[in-house]
């Protein structure tokens, strides 16, 4: 059934331009959305998370989550919308204990050892932790514009890992790679197990009416080329082909950051409709050899945000004409960071739209 937007034409689903360029379709003008768009940088985001308390509370509170969701899509308009909430719900959801420090990141318990492992709670007890996302999910559905497309998102397996077994965010992930060499068995059992949270985290959230998935492996980067292909791609390919046969209509942006040379070819190993580049990419490179098989999405240096000027905009330029031959979303390559200018948001969105 065709829907108004705001401009009040008819749109069906399938004219949205992100899920149009996630189908394949090279558009005029690349759609546009940003990692971490609901932040810091935001003023109003601020004040919705003080009134929330902390993070935590924000994420699980799903007024205020589809408040902040809602809040980049106003003053920006951007093509999308990512549902507010974070790849650490997941172990929480298991029975990790989860907690912020404010200026340092992510605590968790730690898993080191098959005790720890089965401590954990049933993959079919997440729901109970997660429903309040899938809530926000319902309210967003009802209240973006009918252009705007609805991103739902989960962490990959290994990404998740590297946090439970460390407890906190690592920089080399030392000790994921640690328990990968000593205990093997236990290490791929946790992954296996996040897999399947994951698989039945994601299928609710295409129920509750998330359009697009996307799957950040933000750490796949410090995987050698033999444990990439067993603990980034393999468990990649078993949740997307989980999803596809659930929900065969739903298109999965796959985000192996740090991927390099092995970007190539990812896609059609593990399913994904799209993958999301980060900005050690040359866009020039990913257009002969990743958008040949599909849609990519990025890449833009999210220091840009912080630093603007006649860079920003050579800079967006220069890959929204490398990547114009296929399809593309527009995106940075990393998430924004809070130091970021929410004015050179606009530039780099006047930038690519004005083209
Ligand atoms: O993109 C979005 O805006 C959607 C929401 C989202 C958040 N985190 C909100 C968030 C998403 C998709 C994430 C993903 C996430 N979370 C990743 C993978 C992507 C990436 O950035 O590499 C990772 C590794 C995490 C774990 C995490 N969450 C860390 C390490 C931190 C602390 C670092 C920081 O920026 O403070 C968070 C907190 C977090 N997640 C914030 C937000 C908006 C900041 C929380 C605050 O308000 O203080």
């Amino acid at each position: 059934m065709p829907i108004r937007t705001r401009k009040g034409d008819a749109m069906t689903r399938s004219d949205k331009p992100i899920l149009r360029a996630l189908a394949g379709e090279t558009l005029p003008t690349p759609p546009i959305w940003m990692m971490r768009q609901a932040g810091r940088y935001l003023p109003e985001y601020r004040a919705t998370r003080a009134e929330a308390g902390d993070f935590l509370s924000l994420c699980y509170n799903s007024d205020l989550a589809t408040e902040v969701t809602l809040q980049p899509i106003r003053r920006y308009g951007f093509d999308a919308a990512i549902l507010f909430a974070d790849i650490l719900l997941v172990p929480q959801a298991l029975g990790a204990d989860l907690w912020f420090v404010t200026g340092e990141g992510p605590r968790l318990s730690t898993i080191t050892d098959a005790q720890g492992l089965n401590a954990l709670k049933p993959v079919s007890d997440i729901h109970e932790t997660l429903n309040p996302i899938y809530q926000t999910l319902r309210n967003l559905s009802g209240a973006l514009p009918s252009e705007t497309t609805l991103i739902g998102f989960a962490g990959a397996p290994w990404t998740v890992a590297t946090y439970m077994i460390a407890g906190r965010g690592t920089p080399d992930q030392g000790p994921a790679h640690a328990l990968k060499a000593e205990n093997r068995p236990v290490f791929e059992a946790l992954l296996d197990r996040i897999t399947e949270a994951t698989i039945e985290y994601l299928s609710a959230q295409i129920d509750a009416g998330a359009e697009v998935i996307k799957l950040f492996d933000s750490w796949a980067g410090s995987l050698n080329d033999e444990d990439f292909a067993a603990y980034a791609l393999a468990p990649a390919q078993r949740i997307i082909a989980a999803l596809k046969a659930r929900h065969p209509e739903t298109p999965i942006i796959a985000f192996p950051r740090g991927a390099g040379p092995r970007y190539e070819g990812f896609a059609r190993a593990t399913g994904a409709d799209c993958v999301a580049l980060d900005d050690g990419v040359d866009a020039a490179w990913a257009a002969a050899h990743v958008q040949i098989d599909g849609c990519v999405q990025g890449n833009l240096a999210s220091s840009h945000m912080v630093t603007g000027g006649e860079a920003l905009v050579q800079e967006t330029h220069a890959i929204v004409d490398a990547l114009s031959h296929g399809p593309h979303i527009f995106n940075l390559g990393h998430g924004i960071t809070p130091d970021a200018d929410p004015d050179n948001v606009q530039r780099m969105i006047d930038a690519v739209r004005t083209r």
